[in-house]
């Protein structure tokens, strides 16, 4: 395979929460990883901003250390590492006063591309903004970037937006959802539009049901108090599945453009059904030796917040009516496994007489680990015996299909932050998308929320509750297992 790396332009990329848990662990290994790959430009800068006072070179220890920590392999490269320093710089500064603004003002360059990553929590946003404005920090072609949670319902995401849309137009706010930078994410939308092969299929009319999931075997471990706000519903179903969903699920946008794919991803968004309450499970893992409960992990005996959900959600469109996607998203599951799965339907008759149940094509998009295809066909079992059939796998990794290189599977934040720089929304999402995303949301939220509902207690290591088997087994179907 050839690797391919197009440089970006100079840019000054300033990370407020630069001393911050996802800073140190994901976006300055990201970073360090371009410029490992020589993606960055000689000239780049990478500003830390945070609230303690620090010189550059405590900075600068800092990112050494968790470059140490968090990149693996032949990049943790300590010559590399020491040269990949000399683009970090930082300044203190106050999200809420003046302090270290006219600093960060000071550091600002002409002709280069000025971006700015918002790794704080949501209610320092509008700070942020507000002063990078009223500092003549930004410029109309600065770019920021918001990460998730955007919002935790409707009413203030839409806060969340209208709060940006002060200081910045639409095509300057990169809200992230790591989702969309994952290479096999991406290839959702290669193998459905690259190829002539499945989308006479992609539709009711072939395609039994989808299954997506998204297991973990980790538990909620420190993010307890976080999390337990959210639950697996606001922290994974609402934006990573959701995105998923919409990728499966979209008409072919006429282009590979940000508004392009917006738009068709909105309309899904848009078509999707209220979800029956008998249509949703819900779960919290119990305790097992050596691990604590969920109630435990946060500290909460009577938090009924999800760490499991399963549910049916249907999307009324031409396409899809009538054909059932089943989410499926948890913590302290079996295995680390997130994969999509498209069942076809039967063949409408068999030529071949009584058979062992076939259970038809299937279609099964590995998104981690060990990524890649696998097509469950059906042939004839080889020897004599007449014509019986039996069903194998085409089965495709990409590792073995594209060589060592494809092994290297760039981080999500990598691209994601890399697109920033060249300009390119095609894998953030939009205000509106966002927005329609909770409006779907909200009104499951408040409708367990105002039954009282409280999840199922599951065992840890399981496939979660009993009841999300059941979810499928009434209608004849079942989860495909969760592997890693
Ligand atoms: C995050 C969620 O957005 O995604 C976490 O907040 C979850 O709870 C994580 O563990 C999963 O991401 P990945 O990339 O490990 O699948």
């Amino acid at each position: 395979m050839v690797s391919r790396i197009i440089p970006v332009d100079p840019f000054d990329l300033t990370i407020f929460g630069g001393t911050g848990d996802l800073a140190r662990r994901k976006i300055l290994p990201g970073l360090y990883r371009r410029f490992w790959a020589e993606q960055m430009p000689e000239d780049a800068r990478i500003i830390g901003a945070a609230r303690s006072e620090m010189s550059r070179k405590d900075f600068q220890d800092m990112v050494r250390e968790a470059l140490l920590e968090f990149v693996a392999g032949a990049k943790r490269d300590t010559d590399r590492i020491e040269a990949f320093l000399d683009h970090i710089h930082y300044v203190a500064i106050d999200a809420k006063g003046e302090g270290g603004w006219p600093d960060l003002k000071a550091m600002q360059r002409d002709g280069v591309v000025r971006a700015f990553y918002f790794s704080v929590a949501p209610g320092l946003f509008g700070d942020l903004a507000e002063r990078l404005h009223a500092h003549g920090i930004t410029d109309d072609d600065s770019r920021i970037v918001v990460e998730k949670p955007f919002g935790r319902d409707l009413a203030s995401a839409r806060t969340l937006n209208a709060t940006l849309a002060e200081h910045f137009d639409e095509h300057q706010i990169y809200r992230i959802d790591h989702y969309l930078g994952k290479e096999t994410v991406q290839n959702l939308m290669a193998v459905r539009f690259g190829n002539i092969l499945f989308e006479p299929l992609w539709n009711a009319q072939y395609v039994d049901h989808i299954q997506i999931t998204v297991a973990e075997t980790v538990g909620v471990g420190g993010r307890g108090q976080y999390y337990d706000k959210s639950g697996a519903m606001r922290d994974m179903i609402q934006n990573h599945l959701m995105q998923l969903l919409c990728l499966i699920a979209m008409e072919p946008p006429h282009q590979f453009d940000p508004d392009a794919v917006r738009d068709e991803k909105l309309k899904v968004i848009r078509a999707l059904d209220p979800v029956d309450p008998s249509d949703i499970v819900r779960g919290q893992y119990g305790a097992a030796k050596g691990t604590k409960s969920y109630l435990e992990d946060v500290e909460d005996s009577g938090s009924a917040t999800e760490s499991f959900i399963a549910m049916k959600v249907h999307v009324s469109n031409w396409r899809w009516k009538g054909t059932p996607f089943y989410l499926r998203t948890g913590k302290r599951l079996r295995g680390r496994a997130s994969e999509i799965a498209i069942i076809f339907k039967k063949t409408p008759h068999s030529i071949f007489g009584e058979q062992e149940e076939q259970r038809g094509n299937a279609l099964v998009i590995r998104l981690q680990p060990n990524e890649g295809m696998n097509l469950r066909v059906t042939i004839k079992e080889p020897g004599p015996g007449g014509m019986r059939l039996v069903e194998v796998p085409l089965d495709m990794s990409f590792a073995d299909a594209l060589g060592p290189e494809a092994a290297d599977i760039p981080d999500a934040y990598e691209r994601l932050i890399m697109d920033v720089i060249r300009g390119n929304q095609t894998l953030f999402m939009r205000g509106d998308e966002v927005e329609a995303a909770w409006a779907w949301t909200d009104p499951i939220i408040d409708g367990w929320e105002a039954r009282g509902d409280r999840p199922k207690t599951y065992e840890p290591g399981s496939s979660g509750p009993e009841e999300s088997a059941m979810l499928l087994h009434r209608e004849g179907r079942r989860w495909r297992e969760i592997r890693e």
